[in-house]
């Protein structure tokens, strides 16, 4: 079956926010354009009545909402929870969500481990990976995004992640999420050169990007909390993110140690001039490695 991209339509030069219960006030009352789009995980919604539905429907209906998943567990044993997927397909027509993207990860087995855990890189895991996407995928009917994800052990490895996650991406005709911080704190944890990392992705299947801050445990040790503000080496991987890519819609995860909004709205800010500065900038098809093509606005 030919499945339709995830996210087809999304716009460039866009710049969102994780929609957290702990910001909802204070992001209830943000002026028109102050966000292009919002971010959920809709395990958190999905099932909810009541006030916090309607809170949610009138977010909804001003923002588009880009669907970032928790528990679909693509790497793992147990069967794809397909009430899941199904319950997200109808979530995602009721809210006309244009995106649902995953870790590529696993989650756990029978239970849930509340971590997300790294899939071994070899040809058994990208063939165990692949048929669980198309699974999803043929429930759906239409691409998902799986993410570039941080890990703090990479067991049994026979390829390079990159390879891996190459190897996954055109297998399972599926997009990529793409996150710059992760990229840039499992480049310190597992000594890896990020430029080099971003250029070998499928950069050509990105639809999207994160951006997000940190914990620095240790000067070879960095944790991925999203606790904290964006650092200047991340940001700068970003660019080179969009000098890849051109200025893809970019968000800014930020899921607790919450500062005031306006320190948040400062760092969308922060992201809309980097976006500005690569606008000329088209997506190379077929070949992440090439830089984009700037072409005249
Ligand atoms: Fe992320």
């Amino acid at each position: 079956m030919s499945l339709s991209s995830s996210g087809s339509g999304l716009p460039t030069m866009a710049a969102g926010l994780g929609l957290r219960r702990g910001l909802m006030d204070s992001l209830a009352d943000l002026p028109e354009g102050a966000l292009d789009f919002m971010e959920v995980a809709p395990e958190n919604w999905i099932s909810l009545g009541g006030r916090l539905k309607k809170q949610f429907r009138s977010f909804s209906e001003r923002y588009p909402i880009y669907l970032h998943g928790l528990s679909l567990n693509i790497g793992g044993m147990a069967p794809i929870d397909q009430d899941l997927v199904l319950a997200i397909k109808d979530f995602m027509a009721e809210h006309q969500c244009p995106i649902y993207s995953e870790h590529l990860t696993y989650c756990g087995d029978e239970g849930h481990l509340y971590d997300l855990m790294p899939i071994p890189f070899t040809e058994e895991g990208i063939k165990h990976v692949v048929e669980r996407v198309h699974q999803v995928q043929d429930l759906l009917g239409q691409r998902i995004a799986l993410e570039n994800a941080s890990y703090y052990c990479a067991p049994d490895q026979q390829m390079s992640e990159s390879e891996f996650i190459n190897a996954v991406i055109q297998e399972a005709d599926c997009d990529l999420l793409l996150d710059v911080n992760n990229i840039y704190v499992n480049s310190i944890n597992h000594l890896y050169h990020p430029y080099e990392f971003l250029a070998a992705l499928p950069l050509d299947r990105a639809k999207y990007i994160h951006v997000a801050g940190h914990f620095e445990e240790a000067e070879d040790l960095r944790v991925d909390t999203h606790g904290a503000d964006v650092i200047d080496p991340v940001w700068s991987l970003l660019r080179a993110a969009y000098q890849y890519c051109g200025p893809l819609p970019t968000l800014l995860e930020r899921d607790f140690n919450f500062p005031p909004v306006s320190v948040l709205l400062d760092e969308i800010a922060v992201i809309r001039s980097h976006q500005s500065d690569y606008a000329g900038v088209q997506k190379e098809t077929g070949n992440g490695k090439e830089m984009g093509k700037r072409v005249a606005r």
